[in-house]
């Protein structure tokens, strides 16, 4: 005999994702104290995300789904507690529970798996780096002081702090080529760089976004700009690409200087990450290197205004407690330019959160 239970309606954890901008209306069926609740649990969802990005679970599940006493066996863990989580995990569309008890990988799960093109595996642990979480757990004092909560808990600043735990700034700059991949091949099929000879990607991190964009213009050379201990550590990334031949690598602060004479310049994911006067220093310092010519686009995330939902809002938090950044919106960007002697002269939106912005000098 099967037995339906009525569980009655759910919002966030019943199949809706998130609330509509204003919460409940009168016509919703699920209280605002009920939709409340549930957004406090939500972090839950990322912890569990996390705890099984770290055990490999997805690895597991490789070639085909597992009871969940193999998985249990295989990653180490207490399959009672990990079939738990792979419930309520599966209730979201990360794995399936194919037969009572035996879990398989759906398309959101495979992503986690550290051996696929466009693994989000590095990126879950970096998310989980407890030096975030402390941070985020101190975020009260950033929205009292408007200073960094991390800087608060660590006493030194993100960057600083990375600078002494070389194998923490490992884990960044690998969780940075997972967004790398996500946003370039979206920005690249929404904006055509045809006829650019050569391009300064500057804070480019370990050259993802140039092993994305040199294969596809043969013609084109470039300039890795990043810090030194970064750039000293791209040539996997570019060789494997098969373009290191056409990069050159040079390590530096943008904060002081930017390598001249590209036709092209890119700021991609980065200038979120520093407030409004550091921002117009970066992009003086590449107006300068211009030379009067050429153009610059930034790729980053522009937020909407009023209540519409957006990752970018919540990325902004992000940069309020680890950084001094912020993620802009549009008008913001102008007056970055503005201020910096360049001019925003388009914004591109692409198939990833982030948008095209692009500026030549004013
Ligand atoms: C959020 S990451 C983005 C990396 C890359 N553009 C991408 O899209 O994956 C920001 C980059 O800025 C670099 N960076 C931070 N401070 C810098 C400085 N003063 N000068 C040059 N690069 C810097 C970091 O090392 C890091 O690679």
């Amino acid at each position: 005999m099967t037995h339906t239970l009525d569980v009655g309606p759910s919002g966030l954890f019943g199949g809706r994702p998130r609330p509509p901008a204003g919460g409940a209306g009168p016509d919703d069926p699920i209280p605002p104290a009920v939709q409340m609740y549930e957004l406090l649990y939500s972090s839950l969802i990322s912890r569990m995300i996390i705890v099984v990005a770290e055990l490999e679970v997805a690895d597991t599940l490789r070639d085909g789904p597992l009871p969940v006493s193999e998985i249990a066996e295989r990653t180490g863990t207490d399959a009672s507690a990990l079939h738990r989580v792979l419930r309520a995990l599966a209730s979201f569309g990360v794995f399936t529970e194919v037969a009572p008890r035996t879990f398989g990988l759906t398309p959101l799960a495979a992503t986690l798996r550290r051996d696929v093109e466009g693994s989000m595996r590095e990126l879950a642990r970096y998310v989980g780096l407890p030096e975030r979480q402390q941070a985020f757990g101190a975020l009260a004092h950033s929205v009292r002081t408007g200073r960094p909560a991390f800087d608060h808990v660590y006493g030194t600043d993100w960057w600083s702090y990375f600078g002494a735990h070389p194998e923490l700034a490992r884990l960044f700059n690998r969780a940075m080529g997972s967004m790398a991949r996500m946003v370039n091949s979206a920005t690249l099929d929404a904006y055509d760089l045809g006829g650019v000879r050569r391009v300064v990607d500057v804070g480019g991190g370990q050259g993802h976004l140039l092993a994305t964009v040199l294969p596809r213009y043969p013609e084109m050379t470039a300039v890795l700009f990043d810090l030194p201990r970064v750039v000293a550590e791209a040539g996997e990334v570019l060789t494997s690409a098969g373009v290191a031949d056409r990069v050159e690598l040079v390590g530096g602060d943008f904060l002081t200087s930017v390598p001249a004479g590209a036709d092209l310049y890119v700021l991609s994911w980065t200038l979120h990450d520093w407030d409004d006067e550091d921002s117009v220093t970066i992009l003086r310092n590449i107006r300068r290197a211009m030379d009067g010519a050429g153009r610059l686009i930034v790729i980053d995330e522009v937020i909407p205004e009023g209540d519409t939902a957006h990752f970018g809002k919540v990325e902004d938090i992000v940069m309020l407690a680890l950084l001094t950044g912020r993620v802009r919106t549009e008008a913001e960007f102008a007056a970055l330019f503005d201020e910096a002697g360049l001019r925003m002269v388009e914004t591109r939106a692409t198939s990833s959160p982030t948008s095209v912005i692009v500026a030549v000098p004013g």
